[in-house]
């Protein structure tokens, strides 16, 4: 496996803001991703968490605010240069129920591919040598991500669990250098959980990317995140390390709904 050799670029977020009609669903958020960590955005149903995805990946152009990763301006983006900028993301909701493993990572694997669709189709030597590399990565990342015994299976024969990771996968061809996650084990059983979190260690420890991960399974968070950015109602109200966000007053608030200082179990 191809490990990166140099570090991804930092992600910064600075003074994010996105109004849909009357509402304001991100309000001047900032935080920072450092080149190869997890980082975590949690908060209550409707705290802006995947607003703030659809922002990074260009879905969404925010009223005010910039995005950057590294050098690279991509506040105003569209979704594909921001992708080949390094950006790959999952969605909350599983889209995948076509053709393969390998045709949904070969999906992945097209943005990269140099040759064009022209020449494979003509059968040119030189895109065929590249499309049998792509599929070699293809089934690289098949292997990382737990799916080498499917690889040529139809993805809607695959438990729940595999096809969320088909998702995975398929973000993980774009050779992304930062990973937006979103809800990777909403759905899932306790095993699978494990399996995703495995995973994403191997995934970070071969690949060496940023990840930034949506999840409401606290227990998840802790175990996976180097820092926090807690969002409630569109604003952002603590930044730390797990054990700091899960002690801190305002974010116990934001969960319970009232002043529950102590309540740990809560976070
Ligand atoms: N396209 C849109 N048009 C209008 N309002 C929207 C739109 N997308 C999101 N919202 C609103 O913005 C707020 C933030 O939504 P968002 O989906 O970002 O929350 P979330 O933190 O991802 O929640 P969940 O945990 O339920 O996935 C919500 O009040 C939502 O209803
Ligand atoms: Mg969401």
């Amino acid at each position: 496996m191809t490990a990166r050799t140099t570090a991804p670029p930092e992600l910064t977020v600075t003074d994010v803001t996105v109004r849909f009609a009357g509402l304001t669903a991100l309000d001047a958020v900032s935080f920072t991703v450092a080149p190869g960590s997890v980082h975590a955005l949690i908060g209550p149903n409707g705290a802006g968490k995947s607003t703030c995805f659809n922002v990074l990946s260009g879905l969404c152009r925010p009223a005010t605010g910039t995005v950057r990763l590294g050098d690279a301006d991509l506040t105003r983006l569209a979704p594909h240069r921001i992708a080949a900028l390094g950006v790959a993301r999952t969605f909350q909701n599983i889209v995948t129920t076509q053709g393969t493993v390998a045709d949904n990572l070969m999906l992945g694997r097209h943005v990269l591919s140099r040759a064009g669709f022209a020449a494979g189709a003509l059968r040119l030597p030189h895109a065929r040598r590249e499309q049998r590399a792509h599929l070699d990565r293809a089934r690289e990342i098949a292997g990382l991500t737990g799916l080498a015994a499917h690889f040529d299976s139809p993805v809607a024969l695959l438990s729940y669990g595999d096809r969320k990771r088909v998702e995975f996968a398929r973000a993980l061809c774009l050779e992304p250098s930062v990973l937006l996650l979103d809800e990777p084990v909403a759905g899932m059983n306790a095993a699978e959980r494990a399996r995703t979190v495995e995973v994403v260690h191997a995934v970070r420890a071969e690949l060496g990317l940023s990840v930034v991960l949506v999840e409401h399974d606290m227990g998840l968070v802790m175990r996976l995140a180097d820092e926090v950015t807690v969002l409630d109602f569109g604003r952002a109200i603590a930044h730390g390390t797990p054990d700091e966000v899960r002690r801190d007053p305002e974010v116990l608030r934001a969960y319970l709904g009232t002043g529950a200082e102590g309540e740990e179990d809560a976070a």
